[in-house]
């Protein structure tokens, strides 16, 4: 990995022709699942000149064993002795803690002017943010997930912000809403993860009981549900619909299986799983 100043400027000037020589400061207070895949992501990315790529890193001290181990394994990330030293030093601060922990955390800690804050908190609304981080002004929330540290995966923005979508632009496929219940809505769909899993992990199990070693199952079905999820998203890349009919033979076995859970109500109940996740939440951000 290439050497990186220990310090770099707080301006951003976007696309100018010197941009190749701006560095920025992301501080992260907040040192848990969520930072290291987003922190792993970004340093993939060092080589390269875009903004995430000249990047020096600054984590806080927890959780104790992800901040030593990413500052160990990478030159341009540094743990920090506490939050406020994050919030110091950096041009940007990424609020990672658990939405609880919010307002105890940020509490005191020396946000100034011009600072940005980027919450991937859920459920918290950019304006009771931006009162925690006064006098920060620039509040933009992002939701990465676990994909981001292959670089992969949807990063869903709001609100726009030019160097913000820079610094998260090459992690993903960025998606930026206009309002903030979108952002809301995106954010309980994603709740559908582990569900996708557990999907998988029964055909996973249904080859075992047809005498498949599990290692080969699960090599055999979670590539296909990665290659499906490739053609899903250049179908997306390039606005096109996917119709499931055109992934079927007329007759054939997929056809079966998808005529055999639709009628027993299986793909409504998905959408009535997704209402049962938003009623979940307890607030909901107006937008
Ligand atoms: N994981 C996801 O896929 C995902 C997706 C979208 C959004 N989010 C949001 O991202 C945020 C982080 O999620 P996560 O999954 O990364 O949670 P996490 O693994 O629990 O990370 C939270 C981290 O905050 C640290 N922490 C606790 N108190 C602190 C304090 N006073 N000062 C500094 N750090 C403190 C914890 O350290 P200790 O271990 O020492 O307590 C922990 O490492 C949450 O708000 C969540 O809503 C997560």
């Amino acid at each position: 990995m290439s050497a990186v100043p220990s310090r770099c400027g707080p301006a951003y000037t976007g696309g100018s022709p010197n941009a190749d020589r701006i560095m920025l400061t992301i501080g992260f207070v907040g040192t848990g699942i969520l930072t290291e895949a987003v922190v792993t992501g970004l340093l993939q990315t060092q080589s390269q000149q875009d903004l995430a790529g000249r990047c020096r890193i600054l984590l806080s001290p927890r959780s104790e064993a992800v901040s030593r181990r990413l500052a160990q394994a990478h030159e341009a990330v540094e743990r920090c002795a506490g939050n406020e030293e994050v919030v110091e030093r950096s041009d940007v601060v990424v609020l990672a803690v658990l939405p609880k922990q919010l307002a105890e955390v940020t509490a005191g800690l020396p946000f100034r002017r011009g600072q940005r804050v980027v919450s991937f908190i859920a459920g918290a609304p950019v304006d009771s943010v931006k009162a925690l981080v006064a006098p920060a002004e620039t509040v933009v929330r992002v939701i990465p997930l676990p994909p981001i540290r292959f670089r992969k995966g949807p990063v869903v923005l709001y609100p726009g912000n030019e160097m913000v979508e820079d610094l998260f632009g090459g992690l993903g496929e960025l998606i930026v809403v206009e309002r903030e219940s979108e952002l809301a809505a995106i954010g309980h769909a994603s709740a559908v993860m582990s569900s996708h899993y557990e999907v998988q992990n029964t055909v996973i199990g249904w080859l075992q009981s047809r005498g498949l070693a599990e290692a080969t199952a699960a090599l055999y079905v979670r590539s296909l549900f990665a290659g499906l999820g490739e053609l899903g998203l250049d179908a997306a890349r390039k606005g096109e619909p996917v119709d499931p009919a055109h992934h079927e033979t007329a007759g054939g076995l997929n056809e079966c299986g998808r005529a055999y859970l639709a009628g027993r109500g299986w793909f409504d109940e998905i959408g009535k799983a997704l209402d049962a996740i938003e009623a979940h939440v307890p607030s909901k951000p107006k937008g």
